[in-house]
């Protein structure tokens, strides 16, 4: 699998597959998460509330209906919340690693990542990147590209630079 970054915003990717960094009650919220609703319409929503009535535990994955974004699922993951205390980095991890199982369950090839727990939930961004990249490269799936998506151009330098080493 090809681990690539692009900067922009996660709801316009032309992908298979975006990742949603959700919270347990997975009932929406900001960030990532609020782009996504906003962007993917009310369906995303009512098909949360169908497949997630009791919401998703941290460091779980599951998809939805991607409703009106070009991508086809949305695949939510729920980050640890270092700024609650929640700092066992195997959650950060599991939600990479679930979020491949999920798209192998789809077929999906393509998926387009946030940095999951690095915005709100406060992760170390620097921590947040080596997670996301380590985890990615080293888990065997059928997913071809997996594109983390930074959003600003700082970003977008850290995680290339990351690429690189
Ligand atoms: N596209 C790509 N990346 C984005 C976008 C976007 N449209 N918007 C923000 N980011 P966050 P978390 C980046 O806060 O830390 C929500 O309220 C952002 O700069 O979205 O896991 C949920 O409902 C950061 O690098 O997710 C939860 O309650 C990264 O995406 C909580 O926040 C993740 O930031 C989850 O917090």
């Amino acid at each position: 699998m090809q681990v690539t970054v692009v900067q922009g915003d996660i709801t316009v990717q032309d992908v298979d597959a975006v990742v949603n960094a959700a919270n347990r009650r997975m009932r929406g919220g900001g960030g990532v998460d609020g782009a996504i609703h906003a962007a993917g319409g009310p369906e995303v929503l009512e098909d949360c509330r169908r497949r997630f009535p009791d919401g998703l535990a941290t460091g779980a994955a599951g998809w939805t209906t991607a409703g009106r974004m070009p991508a086809r699922w949305v695949i939510h993951v729920v980050g640890p919340n270092w700024n609650r205390g929640e700092r066992d980095r195997s959650l950060l991890v599991s939600c990479y690693t679930g979020a491949l199982a999920v798209a192998d369950e789809l077929g999906a090839r393509s998926v387009a990542f946030p940095l999951v727990s690095a915005g709100v939930y406060g992760w170390p961004r620097e921590d947040a990147i080596r997670a996301a990249i380590d985890t990615l490269r080293a888990t065997p799936t059928g997913v071809e590209e997996a594109r983390i998506v930074a959003y600003g151009r700082s970003a977008l330098d850290e995680v290339a630079s990351a690429l690189g080493d």
